[in-house]
């Protein structure tokens, strides 16, 4: 069996991430998804809500795509490096938008390849997903405007809880 971690902050899960996870289900036999922080970035949701939405999403998209069943969901407490050595992963996979996240990912792919031997496999986002980030979403629920078909159900709510908005309807 190949296992193979899709690592991300995931704050909130986007359809673009979605998207790659799936697309990684399709080529290996045991994908799993890793939450983690990135010190570069301030963060909204907490790693087990993160974690959670990760879940629901998949959950609901196997209801049409029965692979995305086998995903697994894990918070990574620390390095990277050291999750995959503890679950056996042989690669992590990344998606990648454009020039903007090679130029991020790359010297992280390197790192983790110097720290553990462990190589990362870039997969190019879908087009439909390239304007989708987390941090855009963030921004435009802070301002009251809509995401819902940039994310899976469930993460609007999460984002609104979080950022202390009332429920929509309320
Ligand atoms: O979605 P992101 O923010 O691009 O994901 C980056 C992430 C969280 C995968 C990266 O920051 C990470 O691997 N964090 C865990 C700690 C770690 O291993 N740091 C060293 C990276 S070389």
């Amino acid at each position: 069996m190949t296992t193979v971690v899709c690592p991300g902050s995931f704050d909130p899960i986007t359809l673009g991430h979605l998207d790659v996870v799936r697309r990684a289900a399709t080529m290996f036999d045991d994908v799993v998804v890793g939450v983690a922080k990135n010190p570069g970035k301030s963060g909204l949701l907490d790693l087990e809500t993160r974690a959670g939405l990760v879940r629901a999403a998949l959950a609901s998209a196997a209801e049409a795509e029965p692979g995305l069943a086998r995903v697994s969901v894990a918070v990574v407490p620390g390095l990277l490096v050291d999750f995959c050595r503890e679950i056996g992963a042989v690669a992590v996979v990344k998606g990648l938008r454009g020039g903007g996240d090679f130029d991020a990912e790359q010297p992280m792919a390197l790192m983790n390849r110097h720290l553990s031997g462990v190589e990362t496999i870039f997969l190019p986002g879908d087009q439909r997903y390239a304007h989708v980030a987390s941090s855009l979403v963030k921004d435009i629920v802070r301002h009251g405007g809509p995401v819902d078909d940039l994310v899976p159900a469930g993460v609007t709510e999460a984002l609104r809880a979080a950022l202390g908005q009332p429920a929509a309807g309320s």
